[in-house]
């Protein structure tokens, strides 16, 4: 199936990054939001962005400043806003990215299955939820998929895209296809909890936090340890502040709460503390460490 035109519902931090990176791929897109001002805040987000990108490409030598501006002023010129969700009937993929509320995203997809033509394929970008029960609420689960993108959709390379037991094959393949057209490199998976990466990374994340809390190691040495010992960028610690102490505790619930049996699934009591007292992460000022912006002490 050939897509020309594409849908997202929510404009926040992923949905303006997947429009934007729709929209330089070549693709006309309508994006819906709640309210104007939420609207109004997630397209200025991209027409900065794509207007960074136009500089960047003109000071790095990639483009005369007159491509750099038809570039950007196309790619702009392919998005439109809007406050109606009529508006997504005759997309060929409506991608969804609003907040991570399984009952609201199952009234967003049964809507969705109703109002839009039967071609159109629907896809979330939940990070925890099973995609088969949206699937089935929407009412074309063979007509649906996964599309975990990841933050920031503009730099971030990868897309999960997940299959149900119920997922057409050749819908499956669309998909894929879409997020190598929009320059991502596709993973296959299927609908499991936190699919592949945050399956390996929240675990990981809960296991360091484990560790802090039986006084194995402090947090600067575990942080240290996977940095300068496995090469990843940030130690666990500084990590789980970064995504937020609320939002692993969430994610780790939901397992928990499904999934008792997996032992992989355990709740750390040092994280349910930090999380009663408002210590969220960077976003607060404080979680396991300080932070000023983006310095941490
Ligand atoms: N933040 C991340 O790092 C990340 C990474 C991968 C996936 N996700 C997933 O992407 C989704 C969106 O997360 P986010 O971080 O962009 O959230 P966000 O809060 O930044 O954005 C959500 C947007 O959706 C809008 N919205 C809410 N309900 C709506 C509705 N019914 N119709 C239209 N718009 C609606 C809100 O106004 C808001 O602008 C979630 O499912 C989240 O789990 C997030």
């Amino acid at each position: 199936m050939e897509l020309k035109k594409i849908g997202v519902v929510g404009c926040g931090l992923m949905g303006h990054g997947i429009v934007q990176v729709a929209a330089q791929a070549g693709f006309e897109v309508v994006v819906v939001e709640t309210a104007q001002d939420f609207l109004d805040k997630g397209l200025g987000r991209i027409e900065k962005s794509l207007a960074k990108l136009a500089q960047k490409s003109v000071e790095k030598g990639k483009a005369t400043a007159e491509d750099a501006e038809a570039t950007r002023a196309a790619a702009w010129g392919r998005i439109t806003g809007s406050l109606d969700r009529a508006d997504l009937a005759d997309c060929d993929l409506v991608a969804e990215a609003i907040i991570e509320d399984l009952e609201i995203k199952k009234q967003l997809f049964a809507e969705l299955g109703k109002l839009c033509k039967p071609e159109t394929i629907l896809a979330s970008n939940t990070s925890s939820f099973p995609v088969t029960e949206m699937a089935e609420a929407s009412g074309r689960p063979e007509r649906f998929v996964g599309l975990h993108f990841f933050n920031p959709v503009q730099l971030m390379r990868l897309v999960e895209v997940v299959r149900t037991d119920k997922t057409d094959a050749d819908v499956f393949e669309t998909a894929r296809g879409f997020g190598k057209a929009v320059g991502k490199a596709p993973v296959a998976c299927k609908d499991t909890p936190g699919f592949v990466v945050n399956r390996l990374l929240v675990p990981y994340m809960a296991q360091a936090l484990l560790m802090l809390e039986r006084g194995d190691a402090t947090k600067e040495d575990i942080d240290a340890a996977m940095q300068f010992g496995c090469g990843y960028p940030m130690g666990p610690m500084t990590l789980t502040d970064y995504v937020g102490l609320d939002t692993t505790l969430a994610i780790l619930e939901g397992w928990v709460e499904k999934h008792p049996d997996e032992p992989a699934f355990v709740i750390p009591q040092i994280l349910r503390d930090k999380v009663a007292e408002g210590k969220l992460g960077r976003k607060t000022g404080e979680g396991f460490y300080k932070w000023d912006g983006d310095k941490k002490s």
